[in-house]
């Protein structure tokens, strides 16, 4: 048998997606083993206020259990044995540490991380990101991390970063697209639905049900963010189709993208609960929309359309027996319309959120970061 590679891995953000792809690694030990030759070795994790480390050695499988006791139980690494804490800015931590081929993972869902990654990049680490931030914000940022002399002229860098859940979690919606760009076809639109919850609500309206009562059934279920404003505003779904545009080579920017907010700006000021309390007075609104469109044969859906160097994000009446009508629950689906995949798409459909799912992702990336 060849020998086992060891490839060093810092792991950023040990939530619901960090706890899984520590999980998982540990799960598939002999898979990575046998199938790639690898074995995974920790050299350090971080949430958001301390890290637990091991660059020289790496943290041994019971040690990576206790880190998963811990934050399971909702306390943060500074209470780790080896823990130490942190500002909030993991440059300095990685600073300290200097493992030649390490793969950085970020799991968090904060930009505070853009330093980290830089630096990381700038080492020549590989980087593996389920953090949609980095890629949304400065187009400067996007192109740092994703091509290789740090401008949009320059070669794409795929073998050293991987980004695959940031747009529809484990679907691989970016390997797509990428496959797609690089066989010179061209892409001539592309319609996706990137909310679960979204998808949630529009399907549940779709039984004629009041707008305030399904999206506080999808707040009460867990489905929404802790303030269901984030999943309403499109801000979710707008970061996901500016990393399709990026992808293509669209230099644009999130105010660029024309995106429908589901209720009024007014509604920004209140707390949660208010918030919660007085959608009732946009149920009449949607009672009209929603029947207006059912007339027709059709059905609602929040949809990302990106043709022509613009992207639009809003409500449209599709019909009912299109792939985004059929389209049910939280599902996510992508429609790849180019020169070689028409009249009919290329689409892909599936799971779009939950941390397992998620987590494979990400574990795909980190195996195919550096190749076997
Ligand atoms: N959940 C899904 O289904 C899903 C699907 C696709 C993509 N994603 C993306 O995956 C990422 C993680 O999602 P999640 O559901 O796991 O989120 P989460 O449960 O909120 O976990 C976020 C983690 O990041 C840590 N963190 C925050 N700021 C940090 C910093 N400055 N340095 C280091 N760690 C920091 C948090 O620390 P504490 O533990 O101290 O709070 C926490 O451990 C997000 O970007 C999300 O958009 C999630």
């Amino acid at each position: 048998m060849s020998p086992i590679r060891e490839l060093p891995i810092f792991l950023m953000g040990v939530g619901g997606v960090g706890q899984a792809v520590l999980r998982q690694i540990l799960e598939h030990r002999d898979l990575h083993a046998f199938e790639y030759g690898i074995r995974y070795r920790f050299i350090g994790l971080a949430d958001s206020v301390g890290a637990v480390l091991a660059p020289e050695t790496g943290l041994d499988d019971g040690r990576l259990q206790e880190v998963l006791a811990l934050k399971a139980d909702g306390r943060p690494l500074t209470e780790h044995p080896l823990g130490v804490p942190h500002s909030g800015d993991l440059c300095p931590v990685l600073e300290g540490i200097h493992v030649a081929g390490t793969v950085v993972v970020d799991c968090t869902a904060s930009r505070r991380t853009i330093p980290a990654l830089l630096a990381a990049h700038a080492r020549g680490y590989a980087i593996v990101l389920a953090n949609k931030k980095p890629l949304t914000e400065d187009l400067e940022v996007y192109h740092r991390l994703t091509r290789v002399d740090g401008t949009g002229h320059s070669p794409r860098l795929l073998d050293r970063v991987r980004w695959e859940t940031t747009v529809g979690a484990g679907v691989p919606v970016i390997t797509t697209l990428h496959r797609i760009l690089a066989s010179g076809d061209t892409v001539h639109r592309i319609q996706g639905m990137f909310s679960g919850t979204l998808g949630y609500i529009m399907t549940e309206l779709e039984k004629e049900r009041p707008f305030s009562q399904v999206v506080r059934e999808a707040y009460e279920l867990g489905y929404t963010e802790p303030d269901p404003r984030d999943d309403l505003g499109g801000m979710d779904v707008a970061r996901k189709a500016l990393i399709l545009a990026r992808d293509m080579g669209w230099d644009m920017d999130l105010w660029d993208l024309d995106v429908e907010n589901l209720y009024p700006p007014e509604m920004d000021r209140l707390s949660v609960d208010a918030f919660l309390a007085s959608i009732e007075r946009l149920d009449q609104r949607w009672a009209d929309r929603v029947g207006g469109a059912l007339a027709q044969g059709k059905v609602l859906r929040y949809v990302a359309e990106l043709a022509d160097g613009q992207v639009h994000i809003g409500v449209r009446a599709v019909p009912k027996d299109s792939p985004l009508g059929q389209l049910t629950g939280s599902d996510n689906l992508v429609a790849f319309h180019t020169r070689w995949y028409r009249p009919h798409p290329l689409v892909l459909r599936g799971r779009g959120a939950g941390v397992e799912a998620t987590a494979a992702g990400v574990l795909s990336d980190i195996v195919e970061v550096l190749g076997p």
